[in-house]
């Protein structure tokens, strides 16, 4: 969840990190601290809070020409978000100094034992028991040897990097089961938590692998196991473009990236669709798909509801029973498992450490794995050999929306594909899911032109709400889920998704005028039930928003205010309805004057368990 970064070359280090830290902030915003090495020897200035405090302070009173240096911005773990538990921390000389993403989980045992032996401890974080063991492990040996003997005594799942005054030519970065990437320069090299760090500096990437190390100098990368033997690895180039890293005159990356859906959608469309014979085009094997009893899909958050959906169509597309489990449970509460299962993990983030792991644990019971995410170069992306490519790029705001939308599209590629081979449907119905799919992008163009300022206007209403309830049906429930997450994570407001039909059995308590209900209501087979059980919201003063067609007489009559959506087949309404609600969740916080795209105690990658 943190994230670190590093340079060395010839020119200054200071703004490459500082400009590799605001592009990883979204990754953890507690503190953040840099440590460089010059002429002086090891320096290290850390602030508290978000970068900008630290920013401050090197404009303030530290100015460095070192060439050599590691950044950090901290999601804390161990210890409290102040200054003295920022990173770096550094050994007992004060020369040498690491920074660490992810959790030690024998610090306590090594903190002691170190303790017994003079240490002494500033911070109350796991990481600092990190830079003493190298610090007595060091005696003679070269850094790298060091740092190798120190990392064989810890146990967890942690990204380290290492810098010393006495090695001033060289940084040591260590991977297990947390993401780094090391970024190859011209005279220069760099390693960072993500992409985004390096990728205006160079698209030549190589992702360590869990159990791996590297040496990195002005004049190359060395890669090692940790034994200390030496493995062949050579760098990939990435398709990326560096614009995605900017806002493009937008006030949020959010808001950008809601825009972005349309064009995500084209872009995760184009060359997937074929002919009558092979009418979706994935790139996956038949014999991924031969003779399964069952799908299991695991995901959290945002990539879970995606998930629900995705359930939705592969059963009712394809008629193959599949369940949807959060990862975080799926982890340690496995069912019956064999090799007719296919397991689909989905991360947009590609790292999130509940998924990852959960699949390991299910991979090794002999099932088939299937990932679906937009990082294909992430720790998912190179773990295993299918992968769906959702192709939305990086996302920077916190809150996933194109991401979102892209893991949709693979649902529906993947259960018409399913459909496809075990034909549970007409080619004719294949290829008319297929051409609405194609319509949608323009649908989404619509609804962001008519709406924007709608919403806006809308989102003044509720300055003083603390609490939204968000209903829907069917393959719209998730959506009502979404809806409310959308909105609770980045404004704050307290808000619950339940499937329509359930409000009487108990939340309709909850209900009085105080409390906006937002109803998805589109024409399908449960139009008329969610229409009723709005109705019966209404009766208990409730203010009802409905995410529902704006000509029909019934919607009109029901709800207070319509966020109109098109009609399309109920089958693809998913993709149209959750984009209002994305701008309504993004308006009402941005009216807030809230930090929409790095909400507080959030973070874009959740690499702890
Ligand atoms: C919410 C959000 C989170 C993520 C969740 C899983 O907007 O983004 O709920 O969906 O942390 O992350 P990934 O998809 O990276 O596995």
């Amino acid at each position: 969840m943190c994230g670190i970064v590093g340079y060395i070359g010839e020119r200054a280090a200071l703004p490459f990190l500082v400009d590799g830290l605001k592009r990883l902030e979204y990754r953890g915003y507690d503190s953040a601290g840099i440590a460089t090495v010059g002429g002086s020897g090891l320096e290290l200035v850390r602030a508290k809070g978000k970068l900008h405090n630290l920013e401050q302070k090197l404009e303030g009173a530290y100015r460095t020409t070192a060439t050599i240096g590691i950044g950090h911005t901290r999601w804390a773990t161990h210890g409290k978000p102040e200054e003295h538990n920022a990173h770096p921390h550094t050994d007992a000389s004060g020369r040498l100094a690491v920074i660490q993403n992810g959790i030690i989980e024998n610090y306590s045992e090594l903190r002691t034992a170190l303790k017994e032996r003079g240490c002494l401890f500033k911070s109350e974080t796991d990481t600092e028991v990190i830079p003493h063991l190298i610090a007595c492990h060091l005696d003679g040996r070269t850094l790298l040897e060091a740092v190798l003997a120190a990392v064989r005594e810890l146990k967890g799942a942690y990204a380290i990097a290492v810098l010393s005054a006495d090695f001033p030519d060289e940084m040591i970065v260590v991977r297990q089961q947390a993401p780094l990437v090391v970024g190859y320069g011209d005279g220069e090299n760099y390693f960072a938590s993500d992409v985004p760090a390096i990728v205006s500096h160079t698209t030549r990437v190589l992702t360590l692998q869990d159990g791996e190390c590297a040496r990195i100098t002005r004049t190359g990368v060395e890669v090692y196991d940790f034994t200390g033997h030496k493995l062949r690895r050579s760098p990939r180039t990435l398709n990326w473009n560096p614009s995605l890293v900017e806002k493009r005159g937008f006030r949020h990356f959010m808001l950008k990236e809601i825009h972005e859906q349309p064009g995500v959608i084209r872009d995760s469309l184009e060359d997937r669709i074929g002919d009558r014979g092979s009418p979706v085009r994935l790139g996956l094997p038949t014999d991924l798909f031969a003779g399964l009893e069952r799908i299991y899909i695991i995901a959290c958050g945002t990539s879970w509801h995606a998930s629900l959906v995705g359930k939705y169509l592969i059963e009712s597309l394809s008629g193959l029973p599949t369940e949807v489990n959060y990862a975080s449970e799926f982890r340690y509460n496995l069912p019956p498992l064999s090799d007719r299962i296919l397991v689909i993990g989905v991360t947009q983030s590609g790292e999130t450490a509940d998924t990852i792991e959960a699949l390991k644990v299910a991979h090794q019971q002999g099932v088939r794995i299937l990932g679906i995410t937009n990082r294909p170069e992430s720790s998912l992306g190179q773990k295993y050999e299918h992968i769906i490519d959702t192709r939305a790029g990086l996302e920077i705001g916190v809150a996933a929306t194109k991401t979102f939308t892209s893991q949709l599209i693979a649902f529906y590629l993947l259960a018409l594909q399913l459909a496809h081979l075990r034909d549970t449907q007409t080619p004719e119905r294949i290829h008319e899911i297929l051409t609405g799919l194609q319509q949608l992008p323009t649908h989404i163009e619509n609804i962001l032109d008519t709406q924007e300022r709608y919403i806006t206007e809308l989102a003044r209403e509720f300055d003083a709400t603390r609490d939204f309830i968000f209903v829907g049906r069917g393959l719209n429930y998730p959506i009502a889920l979404e809806g409310a997450l959308k909105l609770k994570e980045i404004s704050y407001i307290h808000a619950e998704g339940y499937p329509a039909g359930e409000m009487k059995h108990g939340p309709i308590a909850l209900l009085d005028a105080a409390v906006p209900v937002v109803a998805i209501a589109v024409p399908g087979k449960v139009y008329e039930k969610v229409l009723s059980n709005a109705q019966e919201a209404k009766a208990r003063d409730a203010r009802l928003i409905g995410v529902a067609p704006l000509d029909d007489p019934a919607a009109v009559e029901t709800f207070d205010q319509i966020l109109p959506v098109p009609v399309v087949d109920e089958l693809l309404s998913p993709i149209l309805t959750v984009v209002p609600l994305q701008l309504l969740a993004y308006h009402i916080a941005a009216r807030r004057g809230l930090d929409v795209d790095q909400p507080r105690n959030l973070a874009k990658s959740v690499t702890v368990e």
